[in-house]
């Protein structure tokens, strides 16, 4: 070997060396998706400045984790309950409100999905049934989210669901298809008004729970 090709392969090795390091570039497609969802939203203290056109690599948006390898979007965290405010008004200004935009289901490798202490559409709306679609899901937390009505039997096709967390905003029955969900290892349905409280807890979560 000569000493130029020594060089040569010693800049590959290099090269091959630097690239596990190499940050996560989003996929184009992911992040018009994202764009989307934001359109639909309502972000009165403007959290989600960094999801805009300028800024290409969604990976580094507010709330958004790619996976490292792949680049595709797995996890948003997009939670409001983690702060403790003294007044409504201020809590307001620092939730999201608005709709969830169906588009959100485009996100096929989202695993991880917390809208928690939000305020979306309010009052009389119930969960989505959408999300059912979004089977990758193991982690999905609607508590405090401003939905309030029936659980939608779809949730129990997130058959990979193993965190489930709907506190305050169920009124109705908890669908049977829950006790499909059989990776769930921690279920919230405290602070609802479920028909038939204070009475048996159904057979199939006590199955659940065996
Ligand atoms: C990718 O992330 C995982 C944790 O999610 C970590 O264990 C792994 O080392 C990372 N891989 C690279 C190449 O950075
Ligand atoms: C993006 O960049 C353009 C041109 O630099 C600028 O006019 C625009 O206001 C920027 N948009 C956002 C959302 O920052
Ligand atoms: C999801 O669940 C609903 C109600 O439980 C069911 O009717 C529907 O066929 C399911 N969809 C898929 C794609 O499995
Ligand atoms: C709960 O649902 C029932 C039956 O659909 C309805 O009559 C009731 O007003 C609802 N409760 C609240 C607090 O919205
Ligand atoms: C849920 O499980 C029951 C049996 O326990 C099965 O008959 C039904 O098809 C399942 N539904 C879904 C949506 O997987």
């Amino acid at each position: 070997m000569n000493s130029s090709s020594i060089y040569i392969l010693v800049f590959v090795q290099l090269w091959l060396l630097s690239l596990p390091c190499r940050e996560s570039v989003c996929i184009p497609s992911e992040r018009e998706t994202l764009l989307k969802f934001k359109n639909n939203l309502i972000d009165p203290s403007n959290r989600l400045w960094s999801w805009n056109h300028n800024h290409t690599n969604c990976c580094h948006w507010y709330g958004v984790l790619c996976h490292n390898l792949t680049s595709h979007l797995l996890q948003l965290h997009l939670s409001s309950s983690d702060y403790a405010f003294y007044d409504e008004e201020a809590y307001r200004r620092w939730s999201f409100g608005g709709e969830i935009s169906p588009c959100l289901a485009d996100l096929k490798h989202l695993n991880y999905l917390d809208l928690s202490g939000n305020y979306f559409l309010g009052e009389g709306m119930s969960i989505p049934s959408f999300l059912g679609t979004m089977t990758s899901l193991t982690h999905l937390d609607l508590s405090h989210s401003g939905f309030y009505g029936m659980i939608p039997p779809q949730i129990g096709n997130l058959s990979n669901l193993v965190y489930l967390d709907l506190r305050s905003v169920a009124n109705g029955t908890v669908p049977s298809q829950i006790g499909n969900l059989s990776k769930l290892r921690y279920l919230d349905l405290t602070y609802n008004h479920l028909l038939g409280e204070g009475m048996a807890i159904p057979s199939f979560l006590c199955a659940m729970l065996d």
